[in-house]
């Protein structure tokens, strides 16, 4: 149930959802960017802005199991929801297959994009397990790199499918 806490045009409400498995409750103005909730009310900054603009897929987010951009989405559209971010992929201090594999294969260089487009990557592996190359590139297509060119991206995520498959 949302409600406003404090009067005027701009009220803040209560918002509650689940993110990474807990359930956090927090006030937010209705219509403040999922985004910003995160990273300002809830302190998970793995998500990133670049473009704000709903280009980049920095600010990536699982909502209900679909890959969004969080700078696009009204945090009350998450009420009640479950979104996974990427400090939720890594188990303590055990990396997930996919941000091992960023590493060795030197997928990550400034880093804006590294959360996305590992989020976008674990949403195309949950679909596909063992993805073709092109597979992999159609999968990150709404993720912008200015720095790697993208191949040690394609490469990373290959690397995790294939360890996936082995353990
Ligand atoms: S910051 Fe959201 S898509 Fe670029
Ligand atoms: S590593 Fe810099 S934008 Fe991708």
């Amino acid at each position: 149930m949302t409600r406003p806490v404090s009067s005027g045009k701009s009220a803040e409400c209560e918002v509650s959802f689940t993110v990474n498995g807990e359930l956090r409750t927090t006030h937010a103005f209705p219509m403040e960017r999922l985004l910003d909730t995160l990273r300002n009310r809830l302190g998970l900054t793995g998500a990133k802005e670049g473009c704000g603009e709903g280009e980049c897929g920095s600010c990536s987010v699982l909502l209900n199991g679909a890959l969004v951009n969080s700078c696009l989405v009204p945090v009350l559209q998450a009420q009640a929801a479950e979104i996974v971010t990427i400090e939720g992929l890594a188990a303590g201090a055990q990396l997930d297959h996919l941000q091992e594999a960023f590493l060795k294969c030197g997928g990550a260089q400034c880093g804006i994009c590294t959360p996305g487009m590992i989020l976008a990557a674990h949403h195309l592996l949950h679909r596909k397990p063992d993805p073709t190359l092109e597979q992999i590139r159609e999968g990150l297509s709404g993720n912008l790199c200015r720095c790697t060119g993208y191949i040690q991206i394609v490469e990373a995520v290959a690397e995790a499918a294939r360890r996936r498959a082995t353990t």
